[in-house]
């Protein structure tokens, strides 16, 4: 099994070795309950980078009080065995009052690609992504950070911050990985019955279908109307179905040519499932 170590002054001392190695250090930040999406993260980090450190850590910041923290799946022997397979050298798996010690009250901000989309349904979410985040670029002041386009508004967030606050880490997207249907792996399908998990991978579809119909030259509302609907059709709640620039995530100014970027969250009973997809 992979090195796990808990706190900030190990973490720390254990990339001293690796620098004094000469080595590049990429760090896979995650919450844990790791599938092929998060392996796939840490194998491009092992490409890129002579050491890889991979951290768990189920943040409670980024969590609304009415929302899923104390059930979020926690499987840290899975995990470990499932890293000891892919070679990772370190995990960092901190406690929350390592992470957030008594009294802690400062907090980082983005703006820019945060407006909108998730903010309008999770006002709190990025602002605790943005400091978690920060503080484990801090901690761990790796050359590379791994992140999933599954969470695209996330990937701008971060991307963002890194660059606004200087805190010299690249930002490297690494493309969803999907099960065979088209569902973008997640650790919050571990909450679907089998009748939802047949149900789900809709979203993509619909989104898939929206994209095609604006590459042929549909009008981008249109296109996206239809994805609503289908998705609706199934059963689901949709947060939103929405179209961007897919650079700044700034709404689409009209004949623009800019890249575009389809976004979608909806609720499939009690499991909140979000995706999104190039033009
Ligand atoms: P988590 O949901 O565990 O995801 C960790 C990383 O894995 C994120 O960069 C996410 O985009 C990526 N990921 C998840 N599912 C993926 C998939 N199907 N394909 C590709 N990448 C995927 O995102 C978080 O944790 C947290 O917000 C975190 C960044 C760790 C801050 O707490």
């Amino acid at each position: 099994l992979p090195k796990v170590v808990g706190r900030v002054r190990d973490l720390r001392a254990a990339v001293a070795g690796y620098r004094a190695e000469g080595a590049k250090v990429a760090l896979v930040p995650t919450m844990g309950a790791l599938h092929e999406g998060h392996m796939t993260l840490a194998e491009t980090a092992r490409e890129i980078a002579q050491r890889t450190v991979v951290s768990i850590f189920v943040n409670p910041t980024q969590f609304a009080p009415h929302e899923d923290f104390s059930r979020y799946p926690r499987t840290l022997e899975a995990d470990l065995t499932r890293l000891s397979e892919v070679g990772v050298d370190l995990v960092y798996a901190p406690t929350p009052t390592e992470m957030y010690p008594a009294g802690f009250a400062s907090r980082i901000e983005v703006g820019g690609p945060s407006a909108g989309l998730e903010t309008d349904f999770r006002p709190h979410f990025f602002g605790g992504v943005a400091t978690v985040v920060g503080k484990l670029f801090i901690q761990c002041a790796p050359d590379f950070a791994m992140f999933g386009e599954k969470d695209y508004q996330q990937l701008k967030v971060v991307t963002r911050m890194s660059r606004d606050l200087d805190l010299g880490v690249e930002v490297v997207p690494v493309p969803t990985v999907r099960e065979e249907d088209g569902l973008a792996m997640s650790s919050r399908n571990a909450y679907l019955d089998a009748e939802q998990r047949q149900i789900a991978p809709v979203i993509y579809t619909a989104l898939s279908r929206a994209a095609e119909a604006i590459r042929g030259g549909a009008a981008p509302d249109a296109a996206l109307a239809t994805a609503r609907g289908m998705i609706e059709a199934l059963g689901l709640r949709v947060d939103y179905v929405a179209a961007r620039n897919a650079e700044t995530l700034a709404p689409l100014k009209e004949g623009a040519g800019e890249p575009v970027r389809l976004l979608a969250a909806a609720w499939l009973g009690e499991t909140r499932l979000i995706d999104n997809i190039g033009v």
